[in-house]
C-alpha cells in the first residue's frame, strides 16, 4: 500500500516505516520537525535502502495538508504526529488542543477530501485513566479520571475518529493504544533521541548513563509493588512498529481498536538492574518523591491483538536495552 505516515520522523513513526519499507510498502512522510530531524530519512535510508519522500507540513495548516494528499495518491494513513509531553500539556493545554486535536481534525478533512478511507491513529494506555485496574482490556471504560491534556486530547481524538467513521461510508480506522514504548532498531542507527529534558524513564536512564544528566531520580519506592517501585509494561518499539504492520493488513469498515503491550509488567528497579547487568555500569540513582499522577502499575490485555490480528510481542525489556546501549554506541 502507499502509507502517508505522519510524524515518521519520530521516534515510533521512524521504527514504523522502516517496518512498512521492510514489508513492501511505499512511504511518504509529513512533519513539521517540531521534536524531531529531517536526519531520521537518512537513517531509514541506510536500514532499508529506501528513503521516503519527505513533505515538511504541519498539521495545523490545512491548506498546506490538503495540497499533499491533493499531489499523492495514498492508500492509508498512519498518524502519529502530535505534541506528547505530559508535563508540558499541563503548562500549555491550548497548544495541546490546538495541535493534536486541531491536527487530526485537519488530516480527517483532507481524507475525506480526498478519499482516503484507512487511518491508524496512535492512542494510549492513557485513555484508561484511573479505575484502579491493573490489566486493561479494550472494552473497558475510557475517559475517565484523566489528570492531563495531552490525555484528553488522545481520549477526544479517539472519539472523533469514531463518530468520523461512522458517518463516511467505506471507512476504516484502528485505534492502537500504545503502553510503554522502549528500544531501538537492532541495526543501532535508529533510536530515541528527544529534544530538551527527557520525562520518560529509558530516556532519562540513557541520558544519566551518557553523563548527561547526574543522577536518575526513582520517583517513589513506596508503592504497593512487591519491590515499591511503579510497574510498567514495557514494548520494544520494533514490536510495537511490526503491531502498525498488522493493523494495516487487517482493516475492516469502522472503528476498531487495539492494545498494543506484551501483558507483562516490569518494575522501575528491575529496568534499571537490567540496564546495569546489561551495561556492565552502575547508573547513579538516588530515591526521589513519587511523581505527580503516576499509577502503581498497569500492562496490557494484549490478547485481542493477538485474536485479531495475529500480532504479539516477540522481544522483551532485556532485548529493548541491548538494542538501546547498542544505539547509544554508535552516536558517540
Ligand atoms: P515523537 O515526538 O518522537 O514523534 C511525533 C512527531 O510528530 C515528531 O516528529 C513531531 O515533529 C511531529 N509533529 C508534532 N506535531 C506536529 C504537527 N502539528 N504537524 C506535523 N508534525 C507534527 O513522539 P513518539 O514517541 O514517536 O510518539 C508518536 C505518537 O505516539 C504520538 O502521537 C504520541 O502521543 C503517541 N504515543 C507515544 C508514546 C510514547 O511513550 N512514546 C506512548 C503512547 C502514545
Ligand atoms: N520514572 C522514574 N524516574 C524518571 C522517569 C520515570 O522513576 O526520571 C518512573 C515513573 O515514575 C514511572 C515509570 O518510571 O513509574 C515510567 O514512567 P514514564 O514517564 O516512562 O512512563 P509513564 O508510564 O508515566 O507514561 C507513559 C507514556 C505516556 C502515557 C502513559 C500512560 O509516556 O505517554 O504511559 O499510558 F500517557
Amino acid at each position: 500500500m502507499k502509507v502517508l505516515v505522519t510524524g515518521g520522523t519520530g521516534y515510533i513513526g521512524s521504527h514504523t516505516c522502516v517496518e512498512l519499507i521492510k514489508s513492501g510498502h511505499t512511504v511518504e512522510i509529513l512533519d513539521n520537525l517540531s521534536n524531531s530531524k529531517e536526519e531520521s530519512l537518512d537513517k531509514i535510508e541506510k536500514i532499508t535502502g529506501t528513503r521516503p519522500k519527505f513533505h515538511k507540513v504541519d498539521l495545523k495548516d490545512y491548506e498546506k495538508t490538503l495540497e499533499v494528499f491533493e499531489s499523492e495518491n495514498f492508500e492509508a494513513v498512519i498518524h502519529f504526529a502530535g505534541l506528547k509531553a505530559v508535563g508540558e500539556s499541563v503548562e500549555k493545554p491550548l497548544e495541546y488542543y490546538e495541535n493534536n486535536v486541531g491536527g487530526a481534525i485537519n488530516l480527517l478533512r483532507a481524507m475525506r477530501e480526498t478519499g482516503v478511507k484507512k487511518l491508524i491513529f496512535s492512542s494510549s494506555a492513557t485513555v484508561y485513566g484511573d479505575q484502579g485496574a491493573k490489566a486493561y482490556s479494550e472494552e473497558m471504560t475510557t475517559g475517565v479520571g484523566i489528570t492531563n491534556p495531552y490525555g484528553w486530547t488522545k481520549s477526544m481524538i479517539e472519539q472523533i475518529i469514531r463518530d468520523f467513521s461512522r458517518a463516511q461510508k467505506d471507512f476504516s480506522a484502528t485505534i492502537l493504544r500504545y503502553f510503554n514504548p522502549i528500544g531501538a532498531d537492532k541495526s543501532g542507527f535508529l533510536g530515541e533521541d528527544p529534544n530538551g529534558i527527557p520525562n520518560n524513564l529509558m530516556p532519562v536512564v540513557m541520558k544519566v548513563y551518557r553523563g548527561e544528566i547526574p543522577e536518575l531520580t526513582i520517583f517513589g519506592d513506596d508503592y504497593e509493588t512487591e519491590d515499591g517501585s511503579c510497574r510498567r509494561d514495557f514494548i520494544h518499539v520494533t514490536d510495537l512498529a511490526k503491531g502498525h504492520i498488522a493493523a494495516l493488513e487487517n482493516m475492516e469498515n469502522g472503528t476498531k481498536v487495539y492494545n498494543l503491550g506484551s501483558g507483562k509488567p516490569t518494575s522501575v528497579f528491575e529496568v534499571i538492574s537490567l540496564f546495569e547487568k546489561i551495561s556492565g555500569e552502575k547508573l547513579p540513582v538516588r530515591i526521589g518523591k513519587r511523581r505527580a499522577g503516576d499509577l502503581s502499575e498497569f500492562w496490557a490485555n494484549p490478547e485481542l491483538a493477538k485474536k485479531e490480528l495475529g500480532w504479539e510481542t516477540e522481544l522483551d525489556v532485556e532485548d529493548a536495552i541491548r538494542d538501546t546501549l547498542n544505539y547509544l554506541k554508535n552516536l558517540s
